[in-house]
């Protein structure tokens, strides 16, 4: 896969597909073609039956310091309604494969956004995590007031938000931003290791799990129960919860197959 601004390995190893930011000197400002990159490699990956885990990153310095202002400087309001970003930002979320994202550096803004649109996130240390928008006139707009609430919680959400203080990687653990940290010379390999631990499982229990977990968002607890219950049910159709369940009783390693 050819791209301008992102480098997509779909074969990064068996079943792992790696995505990264690539416009180091704009320490990965998300212009808008950086974005819709993103997301036709995202579609790309989530169509590969090869692919079973997605990795996304950008550098040791930063893994996105926001959208990109210069290109959003001199905009109208009614330039950025027609531009429609967040269709490019809607299709992120519908990805059905799980996303890990690796981090190192500024994760900012939008940065941060694009952060908490994956399912899980290592750090590095040196990882600094923020929504900066106040600083320039605006707030956030691709979901920053209300994942980030949702996660971190009201004082520590308006905080971020009003102030556009960076908080550190231990911080961002600590508030459940990130499930990990790590040195910055292993961020890449353990959300490589994580992958690994999602790819090994059946791809369908996989998909539908996910699906569920992001429903808790957005749905009342009945709701969502009735939804979990539902996506259950429907893994009893498949070869793998035979295989699955089977490779337990005869004390053997599964060998899930995607169906
Ligand atoms: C465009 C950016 C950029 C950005 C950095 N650069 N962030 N260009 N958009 N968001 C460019 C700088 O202009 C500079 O290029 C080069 O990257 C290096 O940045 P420096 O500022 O020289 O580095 P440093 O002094 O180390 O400071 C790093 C930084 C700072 C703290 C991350 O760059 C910064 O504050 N960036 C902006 C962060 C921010 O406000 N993000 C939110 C954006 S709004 P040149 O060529 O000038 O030297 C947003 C809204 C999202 O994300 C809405 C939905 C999509």
């Amino acid at each position: 896969m050819n791209f301008q601004y992102i480098l997509v390995e779909p074969r990064y190893e068996q079943h792992i597909a790696l995505i990264r930011l690539n416009r180091p000197k704009e320490l990965n400002a998300l212009c808008l073609e950086l974005m819709a990159e993103v997301r036709d490699a995202l579609k790309a990956l989530d169509a590969d039956d090869e692919v079973r885990a997605i990795v996304l990153t950008g550098n040791e310095r930063a893994f996105a310091a926001g959208a990109d202002i210069k290109q959003m400087a001199g905009k109208t309001a009614i330039d950025m309604l027609l531009i429609d970003q967040f269709t490019t930002w809607d299709t992120i979320k519908k990805i059905k494969k799980p996303i890990i994202a690796a981090v190192s550096g500024f994760a900012l803004g939008g940065g941060n956004e694009l952060v908490m649109h994956c399912d899980m996130v290592v750090a590095s240390e040196t990882a600094m995590f923020g929504q900066p928008e106040i600083k320039i006139g605006v707030m956030p707009g691709a979901g920053g007031t209300q994942r980030l609430t949702r996660v971190v919680g009201k004082v520590n959400a308006m905080e971020m938000v009003l102030t556009g203080k960076f908080i550190t990687a231990e911080r961002a653990y600590e508030l459940g931003l990130v499930n990990k940290v790590v040195p910055v010379e292993l961020y890449l390999e353990e959300a490589v290791k994580l992958a690994r631990e999602v790819a090994q499982q059946s791809p369908l229990a996989i998909r539908l799990a996910k699906e569920a977990v992001l429903k808790a968002y957005d749905s009342p607890l009945s709701e969502g129960l009735e939804f979990e219950r539902k996506n259950f049910y429907l893994l009893f159709a498949t070869e793998d919860q035979k295989e699955g369940m089977a490779a337990f009783v005869e004390k053997r390693a599964p060998d899930f197959k995607g169906r």
